[in-house]
């Protein structure tokens, strides 16, 4: 039987914390009351001019695979979740394989579910390594989300930072490791939360621009999040109170509270980063998921839950054993 496990994880925040403060003296009409009461950030980080997400994610996957202490050359396949690529294509995995110099010809490819990609992302290594074809991926969320703020709309710039979190997801023969995963999308509710501009013919038509009903998204998030709890618990055949840590995508502390209470878990059991990054859409999760590490919460044998929601509308969860 082949487990996949995460051996070793990382993450990266480009530049200094901005703070609510820093935006309104910006000319954004806002303030670190309205900010903070509506959504808990406090902070958030931007990366500068020509820093793309393939940057964040080498700084990220560096430090995974130091963690891990394997040799990158044994990375076989690399999975980015990224919604800011660096460019149409080649995907950000390609060009993240480019930049850690690994010249084996393993699989990279990018996954785009926005806030749930790392969440998609991490499943799908897993099938990779469970099915044998592969022994040792990476798992970035990688992001820079700053690109496609609307800084006129105070309703969502004030929301959203940048950064990147990886994992090693690697072949093992002892049990644990990934125990469960369920992984969800209902197009239809794609207008609630997109960025709907297109290339086409040399021309960008639509909004380049995050667009978002942020009630709609709130409503659906709290929903979604609890649902897919319990179910990732029920697929592992273990119950809600034998979860040690949460880590949900980091969009706002009311849907975090909100989604704990609804499922019965304590906030002491949920691992919040919003207040410091901001919503980093798919690098949220396993950024506050190497945060959780490095710090000492989550220990050998913790279960950890990893979920998220976002647009497509696309919500999953994976079940972890460390
Ligand atoms: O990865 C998923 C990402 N999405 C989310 O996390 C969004 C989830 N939704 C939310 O977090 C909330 O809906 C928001 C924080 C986005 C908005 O909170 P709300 O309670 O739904 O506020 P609202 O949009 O109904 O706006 C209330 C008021 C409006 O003013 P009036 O019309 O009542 O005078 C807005 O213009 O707040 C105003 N407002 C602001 N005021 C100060 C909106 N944005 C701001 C702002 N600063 N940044």
């Amino acid at each position: 039987m082949i487990y996949a496990r995460i051996v070793g994880t990382g993450s990266h925040l480009p530049g200094d914390p901005v703070s609510n403060s820093d935006l309104a003296s910006r000319g954004i009409e806002t303030s670190d009351e309205w900010i903070a009461d509506r959504t808990g950030i406090r902070f958030r980080h931007f990366a500068a001019k020509g820093i793309g997400s393939s940057d964040l994610a080498l700084e990220a996957s560096r430090q995974a695979i130091a963690s891990a202490g394997i040799d990158s050359a044994t990375v076989d396949l690399i999975i980015v979740a990224t919604s800011t690529p660096d460019v149409i294509f080649p995907s950000t995995a390609a060009l993240l394989q480019d930049k850690l110099g690994i010249r084996n010809g393993g699989a990279a490819f990018d996954v785009q579910a926005v806030c749930t990609g790392f969440v998609y992302a991490l499943a799908t290594a897993e099938k990779f390594i469970r099915s044998g074809s592969h022994r040792c991926a990476l798992v970035v969320g990688a992001e820079v989300f700053s690109r496609i703020l609307d800084w006129k709309d105070r309703g969502t710039c004030v929301l959203f930072g940048d950064g990147a979190g990886a994992v090693i997801l690697a072949a093992s023969d002892l049990s644990g490791g990934v125990l469960s995963s369920a992984l969800h999308a209902d197009g239809s509710h794609n207008n609630i939360l997109s960025v709907p501009g297109q290339v086409s013919s040399g021309r960008v038509t639509g909004s380049p621009f995050l667009q978002m009903d942020g009630q709609a998204v709130f409503k659906f998030a709290v929903r979604v999040l609890g649902d897919v709890a319990v179910e990732a618990a029920e697929l592992a055949g273990i119950g809600i109170a034998d979860i040690d840590w949460v880590i949900p995508h980091q969009a706002n502390i009311r849907i975090l509270q909100a989604t704990a209470r609804r499922v019965g878990i304590p906030m002491e059991k949920v691992i919040v980063t919003v207040d410091k990054h901001g919503n980093t859409s798919a690098a949220s999760v396993p950024l506050a998921l190497d945060l959780a590490a490095r710090d000492g919460r989550i220990r050998p044998g913790h279960k950890v839950l990893l979920e998220g929601v976002g647009g497509g509308f696309t919500w999953g969860a994976v079940l972890v054993e460390f």
